[in-house]
């Protein structure tokens, strides 16, 4: 069934306090729980409606007595519930070695973990399973002793003891009240890297990482992660830590990165554990962020929460927001900062931009779902990020500052909505950019799709003026307010302005005064709205960019137009691409270029994903895009060969590994150039750099450099290949995060005569691989169908039958991961012929079976609907 924001009632009772204890067992489990129940008078008089799911329900008493229920479908209803507050016991059993959906109480490894968000609480006992409803919680975990030695849930360690049998308990405490998503529990063997801190409070605090014994080593980098984020959050937004004890728990099955349940933050190992021998750079920053983003959730999330789960980019894009900002911070300098926004708005355009224009596409705030697990989304949290990025934008740092403190002293301990969080930040800056246009700015959280802004400069010599005219049109919706930060730049490289422009008409234009020459116009620097920019700008314009602009992020922008320019010509024309000698010496100029760093060299010179350039077009054909990022890699490989050495051999590291963004910007540009002469190998018949590479994928000391080398063999040497490949797995077989790697580096390589694909076909059959935890379904199917469209868009039609496949085979071990592979069919309709109809005839297969998820169900028909 669809839900409906609009349909949102506060509900009849609230659930105060909960008293919760299990006996646990893998095959059943018992719990026992006991709530303070109080009717919300300030709703209709009605029955209590709880929900479960999965569950073994044994009793239900109210003050002691037995009552009458009945059961409909996933609720429990008790018409006879009193006015007055009242005591409900419930218990039921469920069976967490069953639940392979890992939502709700599951296990892992022999261990028991929770995953609760969205809707998995009612998967444990019936509860009002909303974030409205929010109640202290004290928790008591019974279990064999040496099998789970560690017993862990929120908050504090009350008491521990001996039971009979080999059993022991503990029991928590949880002093702030909390909705039932943020519930949490692990029983395991686990051991713990522990650090105490001060906060500038002057309080102690006790910080735990638990992960299986082997995994200890791999800890210290998401421990100091940790602590840097404690750190950050009090500076930044005088936010500190409000708990004792702050515990985070690592499980190698996980639905999601992690979850940020109050004090016991729940981790999928990919995002926790990393050691240089067994994680690349790109893991070493994700897990900074990730450990940073679930701690940040402490304040906005958990201390003020969502009302109802339409809210939900009110908690993730400000999250999202917060751990950008603080990755920035810890880049530390302008440059490495800029690398940062870079990634972010790389992987913006990736996946948020095409959800934005697919059978997908929807509101940051959405205004219906019917599973809200499929709203997780690119849109909720990293464009729900934007919109809180054009709020500072619009208000400016200390402003947005301002604004985050009346959030917390109007709604601490409160379920609210993104409106409330709008307007604090207007209230606490009167008479600023924001504030004047409220409602029309908040047009970003109800309208789905990305907004196309032109601009077009005029110059005046008589007058010395430069008008700038901009317009914007998104599907015929109202305009939306779109922060452009501006700047002019002179054919020289003098600088001659910065201005923050708002556009919040459909036209408008600005008129700059004292122009002694005609500029050239840097708009919407640090990509400063989530939008579609077409400025017009000619090659020579965008080559002054490329050379002058003060704005980093604009710099590198002009490489990747200069590029997608010549991609989309040859693409649109159907010619072969050709690169010109104009393009090929500005790249040659980045790379040799003196002062630019190598991080920032590495991304000018990595050419626009194909997901990003087939948003660009009306009718994809997945193989023309890829046919060009080929001819254009293979160009620049050839062209400046002896650039390409240069930058190898300029940067080689020596001493030990850190994964600091200068070093690491260092070894990007090093793999980078090193793929590129292995690959124009291919042309020359040289054997020396497919043999360095071997030597360094052998002899490599960390895993970034290991597996650069190993992919550049993978992309252009198939005969060394296979030898690294079979020695990189015999090497790390006992890593499962490593192993993930290697198949999903399998699953990425660009796809040659069918071979990337007909790999992941045998693969699929391989002893280590498995759909059931979903880091390895990720590694290998995900990887096919939404990292490598040229593997998987056939025109035998072969990848979209195995898609159906894997869709229909996962949706019944886990539904919420399917939902997810299923989305690889989103952007159908714009697919050329013959793609178009072999996909429809796809999607209508895993339509066509009878019992589907709601995740899979809801995501199939609405790519059925869009088409
Ligand atoms: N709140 C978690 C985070 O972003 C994600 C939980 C997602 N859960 C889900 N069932 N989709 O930090
Ligand atoms: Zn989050």
């Amino acid at each position: 069934t669809l839900i409906r924001r609009e349909d949102y009632a506060a509900p009849a009772f609230w659930i105060r306090t909960v008293d919760l204890s299990f006996d646990l067992d893998p095959a059943k489990t018992l719990v026992t729980s006991k709530m303070q129940v109080e009717r919300n008078t300030a709703v209709a008089h009605g029955p209590l409606v709880l929900h479960g799911e999965e569950l073994n329900l044994l009793r239900v008493l109210i003050n002691g007595e037995s009552v009458s229920f009945r059961q409909d479908g996933h609720l429990l209803i008790i018409e006879g519930a009193p006015d007055a507050d009242f005591a409900l016991e419930i218990r039921n059993t469920c069976a967490p070695e069953k639940n392979t959906a890992l939502s709700g109480l599951y296990t892992s490894g022999g261990g028991f973990f929770t995953q609760c968000e969205a809707e998995g609480f009612r998967r444990i006992t019936y509860f009002l399973d909303r974030p409205d409803v929010m109640a202290v919680y004290t928790v008591t975990l019974r279990a064999d002793k040496k099998k789970y030695p560690v017993l862990l849930s929120n908050g504090n360690l009350l008491e521990t003891g001996e039971l009979d049998n080999g059993r022991h308990f503990a029991k928590w405490h949880d002093p702030f009240p909390k909705p039932s998503y943020l519930f949490a529990l692990v029983a395991a063997d686990l051991v713990a890297r522990e650090q105490r801190v001060k906060s500038r409070s002057g309080k102690d605090h006790l910080l735990q990482v638990y992960v299986r014994r082997g995994d200890l080593e791999k800890t210290e980098h998401a421990m100091n992660s940790l602590i840097a984020s404690l750190v950050w959050d009090e500076a930044r937004f005088g936010l500190p830590l409000d708990l004792e004890r702050f515990m985070v728990v690592g499980v190698s099955d996980f639905n999601m990165g992690a979850m940020e349940n109050k004090g016991l933050n729940i981790f999928n190992t990919s995002a926790l554990l990393a050691s240089p021998a067994t994680a690349t750079d790109a893991d070493f920053s994700r897990i900074e962020s990730i450990v940073a983003h679930e701690y940040f959730h402490n304040w906005t999330g958990n201390r003020v929460t969502c009302r109802d789960w339409f809210q939900l980019s009110l908690k993730e894009g400000l999250t999202v927001f917060r751990d950008q900002e603080f990755s920035m911070d810890m880049a530390g300098t302008p440059s490495a900062r800029a690398v940062c926004r870079i990634q972010d708005v790389r992987s913006l355009r990736a996946m948020q931009f095409p959800e934005d224009g697919g059978a997908m596409a929807h509101p940051v705030r959405p205004d219906q779902y019917v599973e809200i697990n499929n709203f997780y989304t690119a849109t909720v949290y990293e464009k729900g990020s934007e919109v809180v990025r054009m709020y500072q934008t619009l208000v400016g740092r200390a402003g947005f500052e301002a604004g985050m403190k009346l959030y917390f002293e109007r709604h601490d301990g409160q379920a609210v909505t993104c409106d409330d969080f709008a307007a604090a930040i207007a209230d606490a800056n009167p008479g600023s950019a924001l504030a004047s246009r409220l409602d029309a700015f908040k047009r970003w959280y109800s309208q789905p799709g990305t907004p196309r802004v032109q601009a077009r400069g005029h110059y005046d010599a008589a007058t010395q003026t430069y008008t700038l005219t901009l317009s914007q049109s998104n599907k015929g919706q109202a305009p939306q307010v779109i922060p452009v930060v501006t700047g002019l730049v002179g054919h020289d490289g003098t600088a001659l302005a910065e201005q923050l422009l708002v556009l919040d008409a459909a036209e408008q234009s600005f008129t700059f005064e004292n122009i002694a020459a005609e500029p050239v116009p840097s708009l919407l620097r640090g990509f400063s709205a989530p939008v579609l920019l077409d400025d017009g700008l000619s090659d020579a314009e965008l080559l002054v960019l490329l050379k002058h602009d003060a704005d980093a992020f604009n710099r590198w922008e002009a490489s990747q137009r200069l590029a997608l320019n010549r991609i989309l010509a040859a693409v649109r024309a159907g010619q072969p691409l050709v690169l010109d000698a104009a393009y090929v010496e500005a790249m040659r100029s980045v790379l040799r270029h003196p002062e630019l760093d190598a991080a920032f060299k590495e991304l000018a010179l990595t050419l626009p994903g194909e997901a990003y350039i087939a948003e660009q077009l009306e009718v994809v054909d997945p193989q023309a895009i890829h046919a060009a990022v080929e001819a254009a890699q293979i160009q620049l490989a050839q062209a400046l060969r002896e650039d390409w050495i240069a930058a190898f051999e300029a940067n080689q590291i020596q001493g030990g590994y850190t994964p600091d963004p200068v070093s690491a910007g260092r070894r990007a540009l090093a793999n980078l150039a090193l793929s590129m002469l292995v690959l124009d190998a291919q042309r020359s018949g040289d054997t020396v750099w497919p043999g360095r590479a071997y030597q360094r994928f052998k002899d490599a000391t960390n895993m970034t450099d290991r597996l650069g080398a190993l992919a550049a063999l993978v992309n252009a040497h198939a005969e060394l290949a296979e030898s690294a490949l079979s020695r990189f797995h015999a090497q790390f077989k006992g890593e499962p995060l490593v192993i993930d790697k290697w198949f999903a580096l399998q699953a990425r390589a660009p796809e040659r005569e069918g071979k990337s694909f007909a790999r992941v076909k045998q693969l699929a059959m391989h002893a280590d691989f498995s759909l059931k935890n979903p880091n390895r379904a990720r590694s290998l199917i995900f990887s096919l169908a939404l990292f490598n469209p040229a593997a998987f868009h056939r025109a035998d039609a072969a990848g979209y039958v195995f898609w159906a496949d894997q869709v229909l085979a996962l949706d019944g071990i886990n539904p919420q991961v399917a939902g997810r592979l299923a989305r690889a069919m989103d952007r159908w309709t714009t697919l050329a012929e013959p793609y178009r109809s072999a996909a429809r005839e796809a999607i209508a297969r895993v339509a066509a079976k009878a019992e589907l998820s709601n995740d899979v169900r809801e995501i199939i028909e609405r790519q059925l609907a869009s088409g």
